[in-house]
């Protein structure tokens, strides 16, 4: 079953799909793909609005698209979830666990865009000690992108038993031939479960998952790509 974890194809929710009609000519390019379910993780910023306030406005955004998907044949089933922007006290907050992929005890999480420093690593663990949910986190390979290592990353995801990490299929289809390897040998040494299109539209950044698998089946090998496929299925 082929899974996309991280979208912004809700309408009018965030910096994602400006309306109903670009959220469903995405969703035909993922039914094209063979993409059986999409979650779909508008942003979640805390310092914006409280979660009570994001819910609200996520299930008003996921009701029009509800009813505009209901006239196209063959799109994928949809599921509702969020990207959840990092501060330390998210977990106590008493609403955090509404924040998961519907039906799973999983929260795609975003980490900040900068170098990591020491201090993170520390309140990134406190987090974790608090947090009964589990942990994806979003679009791993973007954080090296901002001078951290992928010995910083792999700190990152080993701090809890309840993380695992998401890939962007963007990132696959858009690299560089080296930028590729590099993303192939994360893949093939275990460390991405699963992954997501991080789709925000029709043009800068349409949902490229099936270039995304077409690449891992060349390079990585078809049983790798069915390993992702399933670690996804077992979240819910
Ligand atoms: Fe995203």
């Amino acid at each position: 079953m082929r899974i996309d974890f991280h979208s912004h194809i809700l309408p009018k929710m965030d910096d994602g799909s400006s309306g109903t009609k670009e959220s469903i000519e995405m969703l035909k390019i993922l039914a094209d793909a063979g993409v059986d379910l999409v979650v779909l993780t508008p942003h979640f910023y805390r310092q914006n609005e409280n979660i009570q306030k994001f819910l609200e406005r996520r299930a008003r955004s996921f009701e029009r698209l509800c009813e505009a998907a209901e006239a196209v044949r063959g799109l994928p089933d949809l599921t509702l979830g969020a990207e959840v922007y990092f501060y330390p006290s998210l977990s106590s907050d008493p609403d955090f666990e509404k924040l998961c992929i519907k039906d799973t005890d999983h929260i795609l999480l975003e980490l900040p865009f900068e170098r990591f420093h020491e201090n993170f690593f520390g309140e990134f663990t406190n987090f974790m000690n608090r947090c009964r949910q589990k942990i994806i986190l979003a679009h791993v390979e973007r954080y090296i992108s901002f001078g951290n290592s992928e010995e910083d990353i792999r700190r990152i995801y080993k701090t809890g038993r309840n993380i695992i990490c998401q890939m962007n299929c963007s990132a696959i289809a858009e690299a560089g031939m080296l930028k590729r390897n590099r993303l192939m040998k994360m893949i093939s040494g275990g460390m991405i479960s699963v992954l997501g299109t991080d789709a925000h539209n029709l043009d800068s950044r349409p949902p490229l998952f099936k270039k995304a698998e077409e690449i891992i089946v060349k390079k990585c090998g078809k049983a790798e790509f069915e390993r992702i496929c399933r670690c996804g299925e077992q979240i819910f």
